[in-house]
């Protein structure tokens, strides 16, 4: 009962695929239907090939890769794809009615007791799920791309939602290697939240005239999105100095709009002196040996991600 041995992907795309690879290779059977038949078939053809190019480059045993193809199947339609699944992953394109053509039927034929999931990047956890929300049991699940890989999963309770529900997903995903967090049901959630923000600055930069996109790209990989692969963004700040975040952020208020205006949760901390590690404490507690730890830490880490970025050529 606790983790999920039966899967329904509905929308064999990018995400689909990338998120039945990583299920089937923990050991879930995994369905997966799209539009049609031929299009389910046909994103079942490319996860195989996908698999076994992993393989070939020598990143999955040949004898694991044949297990983990074995527990995916294609299904004629939705009703067939969640037939008996315990776990239904919604994946198909971010278009509102579209999704909530398709959680309409879902409530027509999936089972009393499996719990109903979207992937939607963006929208309202509720709207999505319609009616199925008084279920209690459907959920956001974001994940991010290629979904066998990348870490992070958000989990976005709706309205209804039972928390036991959600629960129950969070130990079934840390289960099979992934770090869920559960987040509020606000537009963009976390992730894309932050996430575009920087795209929507950037494609302004490059508007703007301020850098190439290629020196815009470099900028970004080689300054704080150097350190981003090690620390979140509070982590940073605190090592750099709320007060001094406060000056930019007013500056570039100013400058380039009310977008960047500071929020009270770091204005607060300032007006109380709370700077970040300097001070003891920021939006963490920094005693001064974990302050020295810290930072010495923080060097470490960025030395050895320099050094595997001259491995890597
Ligand atoms: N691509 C990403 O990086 C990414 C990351 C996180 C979340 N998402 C979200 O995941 C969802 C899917 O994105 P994607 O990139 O995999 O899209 P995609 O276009 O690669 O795949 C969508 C699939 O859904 C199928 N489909 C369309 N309508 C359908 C229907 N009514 N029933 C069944 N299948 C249908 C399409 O034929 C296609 O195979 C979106 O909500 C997107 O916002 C995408």
């Amino acid at each position: 009962m606790d983790g999920f041995e039966r899967a329904a992907i509905v929308g064999a795309g990018t995400m689909g695929r990338g998120i039945a690879r990583l299920l089937a290779g923990r050991g879930v059977a995994v369905s997966l239907c799209d539009r049609d038949e031929a299009l389910a078939e046909a994103g079942r053809a490319t996860l195989v090939e996908d698999v076994q190019a992993a393989v070939r480059r020598g990143e999955l045993p040949a004898d694991e890769a044949a297990r983990t193809l074995a527990r995916v199947r294609s299904a004629a339609d939705l009703a067939s794809a969640v037939d008996g699944a315990e776990l239904v992953v919604e994946a198909i394109p971010e278009v509102l009615e579209a999704k909530r053509e398709v959680w309409q039927r879902l409530a027509g034929c999936v089972g009393g007791e499996a719990v109903l999931t979207t992937n939607t990047s963006s929208f309202d956890i509720d709207v999505v799920v319609g009616d199925l929300g008084a279920s209690g049991r459907a959920l956001g699940m974001h994940w991010y791309n290629p979904a066998y890989l990348v870490p992070c999963v958000e989990l976005v309770p709706a309205r209804g939602t039972d928390p036991a529900v959600v629960d129950r997903v969070a130990t079934f995903l840390r289960s099979v290697g992934k770090s869920p967090a559960v987040v509020a049901n606000r537009a963009g959630f976390v992730g894309n939240r932050i996430q575009f923000a920087m795209i929507a600055e950037a494609f302004r930069c490059l508007e703007e005239g301020v850098a190439s996109a290629q020196d815009i790209d470099a900028i970004v990989r080689d300054s704080f999105g150097f350190r981003l692969g090690d620390y979140g963004p509070f982590q940073v700040a605190d090592m750099n100095g709320l007060d001094v975040y406060q000056g930019i952020l007013e500056y570039l208020a100013g400058q380039l709009g009310e977008r960047f205006a500071p929020a009270q949760e770091l204005l607060g901390r300032v007006r109380a002196g709370r700077l970040g590690l300097k001070t003891g404490s920021g939006v963490y507690p920094w005693p001064a040996e974990a302050a020295r730890a810290a930072l010495s830490q923080r060097d470490e880490r960025l030395r050895s991600r320099l050094r595997s970025r001259e491995v890597a050529g």
